[in-house]
């Protein structure tokens, strides 16, 4: 395994270009399941979630190939039967259920089971499939459903805390192919969503509403082949503004759109952060002293919960009391321990984290225990005085493309290397 080595303390400067995104890019990898002609999407980040999303539409009898920032799949003849081994290991799998359903009308897809951030139930995706007038039944950890033809039907996809992103994104490809309208009320409004069905419409789908809380599908009867650019990464985005923010640094990013982050931007303008956008740029610089500031998660427009984590680091730096609120995941706070081994004092109260900021962080070995926690770590390592060691850096490369090389290229001063002692 390896690790990253960060020598922290040193304030970044200079430009990133923002990746595509990675929660864009495996719906629409799956949505290609969808037709028998090959789809071209580019803009693809270089990801192991990515590579991981081609090796199951590969299993599932897709040809898959890719070229710099382009893949393209061929589903000539898929098979509908998605491998415990594979799906088990990325949640993101699951979104192949509904485009194997509608196109093939039988799909056995593994359950995806829980992971560290929280139960991650689908529920609401079997809800969703069921109300499109699939049979669908649990047997031997799979979910096994079928249908002689899907056909459009009203449903309420709401759940628990709010919206689901990939169940929507589950439901709307199934219903594309449905006989009929589907209207799906309190739909998720992710920009990703949008991106979906931007994509699904380019395949010849009949979608409307998508990033607001009902869509509407008109059924057809088939969907072809169709190029496409995934959206930049806003997830991989803020995470640059915060280490940027956190060292007291200027960074410009490239290639985003600021559009997707303005409940970000206006807390970091809160927190006392410079935020200037310049049409599909923007430049993050801090000079001051940061405030701190209470950050709820939600629901797109709201915080993002998948950048929590990494915010919690910008508040041990934020003098005074910040309390931020997890309400999308329940457990999303393995980062809190490992952030004290810096020396970050955060008490965690039921769904809140109190951060006491302002005191002093200082290097040290730690774990990464998922993808946006393990940025966080990095961030921590990166405003610290001294070395810090992230173990277990596998979680990042899932979700941001050379993270170090981009790092560097403004200053910091990570290296990777292999992880020798083990820490567990
Ligand atoms: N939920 C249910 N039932 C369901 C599905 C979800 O109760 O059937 C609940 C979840 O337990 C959670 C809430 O609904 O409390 C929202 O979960 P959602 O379904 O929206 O999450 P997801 O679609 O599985 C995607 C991203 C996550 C991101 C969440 C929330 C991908 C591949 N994953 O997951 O990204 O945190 O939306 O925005 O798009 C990440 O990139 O690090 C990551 C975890």
């Amino acid at each position: 395994m390896e690790s990253l080595v960060i020598n922290g303390g040193i304030p970044l400067f200079g430009e990133v270009e923002v990746s595509g995104s990675k929660n864009a890019t495996l719906p629409i990898m799956a949505a290609a399941l969808l037709t028998d002609e090959p789809c071209v999407i580019s803009n693809v980040p270089d990801l192991s979630d990515v590579n991981f999303m081609g090796r199951i539409l590969t299993t599932l009898g897709a040809h898959v190939e890719r070229e710099g920032d382009m893949i393209r799949i061929h589903a000539r003849n898929p098979r509908g039967i998605g491998d415990y081994n594979l799906v088990r290991k990325m949640r993101g799998s699951v979104c192949i259920l509904g485009p194997l359903l509608a196109r093939l009308k039988s799909a056995r897809v593994s359950m995806p089971g829980g992971c560290v951030i929280g139960t991650r139930p689908i529920n609401l995706h079997l809800k969703g499939m069921k109300a499109l007038g699939a049979d669908v039944s649990i047997e031997g950890g799979y979910i096994c459903a079928s249908t002689r033809r899907l056909r459009g039907t009203e449903l309420f996809l709401g759940g628990r805390s709010g919206p689901t992103v990939l169940g929507t994104a589950n439901v709307m490809m199934a219903a594309t192919l449905a006989e009929g309208e589907t209207v799906i009320d309190s739909a998720a409004c992710e920009p990703e969503i949008i991106d979906l069905a931007n994509f699904l419409n380019k395949m010849g789908a009949r979608i409307e509403g998508a990033g607001s809380p009902t869509i509407r599908i008109k059924g057809v009867e088939s969907l072809h082949g169709a190029e496409y650019s995934v959206i930049p990464d806003r997830i991989e985005a803020i995470t640059y503004a915060i280490a940027a923010a956190g060292t007291g640094g200027e960074v410009t990013l490239k290639n985003l759109r600021p559009e997707h982050i303005t409940a970000v931007i206006d807390k970091m303008r809160e927190a006392g952060v410079s935020m200037e956008r310049n049409n599909g740029a923007l430049t993050i610089r801090r000079t001051g002293e940061l405030s701190p500031v209470d950050v709820t998660t939600l629901p797109y427009a709201g915080f993002p919960t998948d950048v929590q984590a990494q915010m919690m680091v910008l508040m041990t730096l934020a003098p005074g009391i910040s309390i931020i609120t997890e309400r999308i995941f329940e457990s999303r706070f393995m980062h809190v321990n490992e952030l004290a081994r810096l020396g970050a004092d955060i008490s965690q109260e039921g769904p809140s984290a109190i951060v006491k900021g302002g005191l002093p962080l200082s290097g040290a070995e730690v774990m990464a225990s998922d993808l946006r926690a393990s940025a966080a770590l990095v961030i921590a390592g990166l405003v610290a005085s001294g070395s810090t060691k992230v173990n277990r850096i596998y979680h990042i490369d899932r979700g941001y493309e050379r993270l170090d090389k981009k790092l560097q290229k403004i200053g910091a001063r990570i290296k990777r290397v292999q992880e020798n002692n083990r820490s567990d």
